[in-house]
């Protein structure tokens, strides 16, 4: 089965936007990956803290709206299962799905942003944070490094937001040792490379046979897995992979 194509006309679902729900009524909208600016605060009204933090984050002109609501959707679904002392945002390009653990799980204590390369936004997002929600920088930790190279410290919660082909495969590796929950949002799938059965590629199609092969990786490690999507207008690449380590948690 293909992933939902993005179709600016087509109407999102109300539980598909959880944290911005203003923005359900413009999809067109939520590609977008022009740098929100200061003027487009108006998109986030109201007193709750995800709309200050988006504020914050037009005021500071860290990021997009794309990117803002990928990684809160991730986290929004995520989150029961992910969430432990201490959480790891593999590839985390500018780290804003892990900083959303720093600001609204009073349960993590620590986050792992790791990437071979840290951008400029992550300072500006991180600055953007410590705005609206003066706990959080201080739980984050940087990590620059080679995801091969990773390791995590037991219970560790993961994230994997397109961590791109085998990479996604390294974080549910991770996961696994860890013994964590596990949240990926997996995209450009390697479908030579994957060790996924070449009949369920045939069968099924390839992006699909690796997500089946990851779900049974991960059932067979202990962990419940659920598919979930978030909304195609943000990302064509929209199937979340969810696993708690826990038999009693609901993803
Ligand atoms: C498509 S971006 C996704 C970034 C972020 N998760 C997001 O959703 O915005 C993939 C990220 O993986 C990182 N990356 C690529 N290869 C890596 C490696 N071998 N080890 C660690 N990070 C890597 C890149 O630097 C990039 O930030």
């Amino acid at each position: 089965m293909e992933e939902q194509r993005s179709n600016e006309d087509e109407a999102v679902s109300p539980a598909k936007l959880r944290f911005h729900r203003e923005l359900f009524s413009r999809p067109s909208l939520h590609g977008s990956r022009n740098t929100l600016r200061p003027e487009d605060a108006r998109l986030f009204p109201g007193e709750s803290l995800p709309a200050a933090f988006a504020r914050a984050l037009c005021e500071r002109r860290a990021t997009c709206l794309k990117e803002l609501l990928e990684a809160t959707e991730v986290f929004a679904l995520a989150r029961k299962a992910v969430r432990a002392p201490v959480v790891a945002d593999l590839c985390c390009g500018h780290g804003l799905a892990g900083l959303l653990f720093a600001i609204f799980e009073r349960e993590v204590e620590r986050v792992h942003l790791v990437d071979r390369e840290r951008p400029a936004s992550a300072d500006l997002i991180l600055q953007a944070a410590g705005d609206v929600a003066p706990w959080a920088p201080s739980k984050v930790e940087w990590r620059r490094e080679q995801l091969k190279r990773t390791t995590l410290e037991p219970g560790t919660g993961v994230i994997a937001i397109h961590a791109c082909g085998l990479r996604t495969d390294r974080a549910i590796e991770l996961a696994v040792e860890a013994g964590g929950g596990i949240a990926a949002l997996p995209c450009c799938r390697p479908h030579r490379g994957h060790p996924a059965p070449e009949g369920l590629k045939l069968a099924l199609g390839a992006d699909e046979a690796i997500d089946v092969h990851r779900t049974y990786a991960l059932e067979q490690a202990g962990h419940r897995v659920r598919w979930k999507t978030i909304a195609p207008t943000i990302s064509p690449m929209n199937r979340v992979l969810i696993a708690s380590a826990r038999r009693d948690v609901d993803a």
